[in-house]
């Protein structure tokens, strides 16, 4: 009896362990912190789009497959992934994209299919597409758009088609005039002749068509074809004459690119309608004097100023003073980048004092010399002279525009810088000194700079920091000293620097850290970079330099050159209570004392990767106060043992990155005790594919928390085919524990359901055993006496306290009184000397019918229970009406309950209600009920519904108790 239960229970068991997923992906790999949300799948060598992303779960927003073998994507590819939100699948080898391969994404919105060699889409590709806002097909081989192909994304924004082999324009046209959301099309790198377009129109919304890099040699359009656009790229169109604009009506245009075509502005400005201050100048010839004049006075013609004038990339060598003199005035940029000016002087801006923005980046000035006798431009405000090859920058070279914000002399050869060359800049808030060759500052260099708020002095070849150098920088809130050939700062260096919060001093020549050099912005420094200096640890026991530093929340040490900190002071991070992040990696550290870290309470992200010399024995409690750390890397650290002692306090660790190190095993109770675990990293690590990992295994397939990076690729290390995930670990499992522990299981499972089933089964392994008997006897019998079937008309079940009512009543009403019916009884009837079970059995079986007369007593008695139980079993069992019930007294539902069978008798079969002395007219009823009864005994049917309704009055105490189970005209008998 026991075991079917166990088994039964072992496999709901089995069953549920089975609807937890493992968690972890073949070829792609969970966001952390994106909630089952985003997804990549990069630098896969998997040729099968269903075998790279067929695992995913249909939580998935954003998907990014890229740079895979991919050719192919197939039919309803992405049917399990409906909540696409943004797809990538540039950059891998796509030719062939089935008809419904994007089936079912009906929440897509941006879709990027760049960098494939797709060079046919089928006309219903996008067809369930509704939501796509964003469409790139860059670079790929598409010479046509099928008919139709955008008919059903009607939300689309964005389409581009970059560096692709269209050739003709109207087909294109076609295609998009209907999108009234599309804004920004992008067809350059194409092979357009023209814009003709055989009567299609571009939707009202497109305001930004670039068709640069065609080859246009006309536009070939309707007056009002480009009437909406606002922006206009027709650069490198080297055909594109400027009698193409005859008649186009460009009157929206807010920004025109004419660069490199065959468009001779001037003539340009004089046939067209579009604003001329909005046309980019840019890459137009205009190289000499006589050229640059004859625009200005053409400009001034249409417009008295401008917002902009591009110039650059026109060849211009030199400025003079009349150069610009006739030009409308200019209220914000001017720009000359991309010239071959040698040397510049603002003079030739005489009369353009409302100028806001200057560039002349990309030229070939070599000197900055003093301007303060020139003339003055109060509203000049920017000014860049980036990439240019400036040696030396004067005295006062910015004293003419000494009202300017930003200033950026980056990437030039400057070395030297005049001590005055910043003099008057009172209102600079950004300086770019940035990849110069700079050695020294001078103490007042930034002496009137004291509005700055960015200078960047990253990679030139500054030594030493002098007194006073930044006295007046109380502003400043980023110094970027990066790059530089730092030994040492003086003892007042870094003074006056009020409101530094990013210092960046990576990649210098500093031995050490001074602890008095950061008391200076003790509580305004947030970011410390150190990266890639020669600070260097000799004994554990220095200061805490970071002591002060409250506030500091970033700091990098790591890389330090040439051999790494060696050794990691225990004090050397005291007092960094808000650190978020610190970088250690590539130290070569010797030995972590397990109190290095404790005061870092608040930190979030540690990277330890690669930090330390050899095997690291990371020692017990190293990171015990890092309660709030989230993401923890300790690749290529050596790690040997992976132990609760040493990660086990890691509580709101989120991230652990573990790869690269050469432990044999991971303690699962180490992994349990990081409640908070998400994604786990333990690539490239020998994980010996032995008993030791089969608890392992258990955890990382069955853990539905915790994403374990390309679980499903982790080879073992002695032979790769096998895998850590499914090593047989059937063996490890067989041993005494388990058998003792399955065996008390089992004693102790029996031990509990035994009694239950004895309570809940006696009766049927009772009567089982008597129907074997009885039946064995009867037939038996039955090869004797086959004519004498059923001795009996019925057998009367009675409790002897109602023996009265029986020889009164139920007698003489149906073996007397001309019915005749043969009963049998068990006082009279039953063989003497023969069990009484075996009689009863007999007699129930020898009987037609079985009456039971049912009182309280009745219910009382066991033998009745046992006489009831048996003829409900031929009723249920062999189909035979034998049963008839009749109660005696009213007998309530809950008085049944307990005697289940015959409640379910009650609730399926005849039963009568004997009609006492409470009735209206107890004669007239009594009759009734003996005529239903013998009725019933003749035929065993049902009793006629009609008659019912006579009795009522008698019955209706009996009714309440079933009225849930019946309804009023299936009273008697119920269904
Ligand atoms: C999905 O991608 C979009 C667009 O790139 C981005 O804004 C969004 O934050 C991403 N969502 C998740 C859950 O990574
Ligand atoms: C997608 O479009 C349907 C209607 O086509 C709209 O009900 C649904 O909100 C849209 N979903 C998103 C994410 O925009
Ligand atoms: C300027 O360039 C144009 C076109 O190359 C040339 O015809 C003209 O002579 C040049 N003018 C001067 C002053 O060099």
């Amino acid at each position: 009896m026991a075991s079917p239960m166990l088994l039964l229970s072992a496999t709901v068991v089995l069953g549920a362990v089975h609807l937890i997923s493992g968690y972890s992906f073949n070829n792609c790999i969970e966001d952390p912190y994106s909630n089952g949300q985003s997804f990549k799948c990069i630098h896969r060598k998997e040729k099968n789009m269903s075998a790279l992303i067929n695992d995913l779960p249909p939580s998935a927003i954003n998907l990014t497959v890229c740079i895979n073998p991919l050719w192919h994507i197939p039919n309803k590819s992405f049917v399990h992934l409906p909540n696409l939100q943004h797809l990538r699948i540039d950059d891998n080898h796509l030719k062939i994209i089935d008809q419904y391969a994007f089936q079912n994404l009906h929440q897509l919105k941006s879709l990027n299919l760049s960098f494939n060699d797709i060079s046919d889409l089928n006309p219903s590709l996008f067809k369930d597409l509704h939501n796509l806002t964003f469409l790139s097909l860059t670079k790929n081989k598409l010479k046509q758009l099928p008919e139709g192909i955008f008919s059903t994304v009607l939300n689309l924004d964005t389409l581009i088609m970059r560096q692709n082999f269209l050739t003709h324009f109207s087909g294109i046209a076609e295609s998009v005039s209907h999108l009234m959301n599309l804004r920004i099309l992008d067809l350059c790198f194409n092979s357009l002749t023209s814009l003709s377009h055989s009567n299609a129109s571009l939707p009202k919304s497109l305001t930004t068509l670039y068709l640069c890099r065609n080859n246009l040699f006309t536009l070939g359009c309707e007056h009002s074809f480009l009437r909406f656009i606002q922006l206009l790229d027709l650069s490198y169109n080297s055909r594109l004459p400027t009698m193409a604009f005859q008649g186009v009506d460009l009157r929206h245009i807010n920004y025109l690119r004419l660069r490199s075509t065959s468009v001779k502005v001037v003539e340009f400005l004089n046939i067209s309608n579009v604003h001329a201050g909005h046309v980019d100048f840019s890459g137009t010839g205009l190289k000499n004097d006589t050229l640059l004049m004859e625009l200005c006075k053409q400009l001034k013609k249409k417009v008295k100023e401008i917002t902009y004038l591009r110039l650059s990339s026109n060849g211009i060598e030199n400025l003079t003073y009349y150069t610009l003199s006739s030009c409308p005035k200019i209220k914000g940029t001017l720009d000359l980048s991309h010239n071959q000016l040698k040397k510049i002087s603002l003079n030739f801006l005489n009369n353009q004092t409302n100028i806001k923005s200057f560039s002349a980046e990309h030229n070939h000035l070599t000197s900055l010399s003093s301007c303060k006798t020139q003339h003055y431009f109060p509203n000049l405000e920017e000014l860049s002279y980036r990439y240019n090859r400036i040696l030396s920058v004067g005295s006062h070279a910015f004293y003419c525009t000494r009202n300017i914000k930003m200033l950026k002399l980056n990437i030039n050869t400057i070395s030297f810088l005049h001590r005055n060359a910043l003099k008057g800049l009172e209102r600079l808030e950004m300086l770019r000194l940035d990849n110069n060759l700079l050695t020294d500052l001078f103490n007042n260099t930034f002496e009137d700079n004291f509005n700055l708020q960015i200078l960047n002095l990253r990679n030139n070849r500054i030594s030493v920091i002098f007194n006073g150098t930044f006295l007046n920088l109380r502003n400043l809130t980023t110094l970027d000293l990066g790059g530089n050939k730092i030994t040492h700062f003086e003892q007042s260096g870094l003074n006056g620097l009020k409101s530094l919060s990013k210092f960046y001093l990576d990649g210098n020549n500093l031995k050490q850290i001074d602890t008095s050099l950061y008391r200076v912005f003790q509580d305004t420094l947030t970011v410390l970079d150190l990266q890639s200096n020669q600070i260097r640890f000799l004994t554990k026991d220095i200061g805490s330099p970071f002591m002060n530093l409250s506030k500091l929340s970033d700091l990098k040490l790591d890389g330090q050159r040439p051999h790494g900190l060696t050794i990691l002071p225990r004090t050397l991070f005291r007092g960094l209570h808000s650190l978020k992040s610190l970088y250690l990696t590539n130290n070569n550290i010797i030995y972590l004392t397990p109190d290095a870290f404790d005061d870092l309470t608040d930190l979030h992200f540690l990277s330890l990767d690669n930090c330390c010399v050899g095997v690291t024995q990371l020692q017990p409690g190293v990171f015990k106060n890092l309660r709030n750390l989230r993401k923890l890397i300790v690749e290529n650290m050596g790690i040997q043992n992976f132990t609760k002692e040493v990660f086990g306090n890691l509580t709101q660790l989120h991230t652990l990155q573990l790869n690269r190190n050469v432990m044999e095993q991971i303690q699962v109770d180490a992994l349990e005790s990081l409640p908070k675990l998400h994604y786990l990293d333990i690539r490239n690590i020998p994980l010996s594919c032995t008993c030791k990992n089969s608890m392992l295994q258990n955890w990382t397939i069955h853990n539905p928390n915790v994403q374990v990076v390309y679980l499903y690729n982790l080879p073992c290390p002695h032979d790769a085919k096998l895998k850590l995930y499914n090593f047989d670990t059937k063996v490890c499992y067989i041993d005494l524990g388990e058998y003792l522990f399955f065996s008390t299981s089992v004693v102790i499972f029996l031990f509990t359901v035994t009694p239950l089933l004895y309570v809940k089964l006696y009766w049927k392994m009772k009567y089982s055993y008597y129907v074997f008997r009885s039946w064995f006897s009867e037939q038996w019998r039955r090869l004797r006496e086959e004519e004498e079937n059923c001795k009996y008309d019925a057998f009367i079940s009675y409790n002897s306290s109602d023996e009265q009512w029986v020889m009164d009543q139920l007698l003489p009403n149906l073996e007397g009184n001309g019915s005749s019916f043969k009963l049998c009884l068990h006082h009279r009837d039953f063989e003497l000397g023969r069990d009484i079970v075996d009689n009863i059995v007999s007699a129930v079986y020898s009987s037609r019918k079985t009456i039971c007369v049912v009182s309280r007593d009745f219910l009382r008695s066991e033998w009745c229970s046992l006489e009831i139980q048996l003829a409900s079993y031929r009723l249920f069992d062999e189909h035979q009406d034998v049963l008839l019930l009749v109660f005696l007294e009213p007998i309530t539902e809950r008085q049944v309950s307990s005697y289940h069978r015959m409640r379910k008798v009650m609730l399926k079969k005849t039963y009568l209600q004997w009609p006492g002395s409470g009735c209206t007219d107890p004669t007239q009823a009594q009759a009734l009920f003996w005529n239903q009864l013998r009725r019933a005994m003749r035929t065993g049917s049902r009793l006629e519904t009609e008659e019912n309704d006579k009795s009522k009055g008698c019955v209706t105490e009996s009714k309440e108790h079933f009225e849930t189970h019946t309804s009023d005209e299936n009273y008697y008998l119920l269904p």
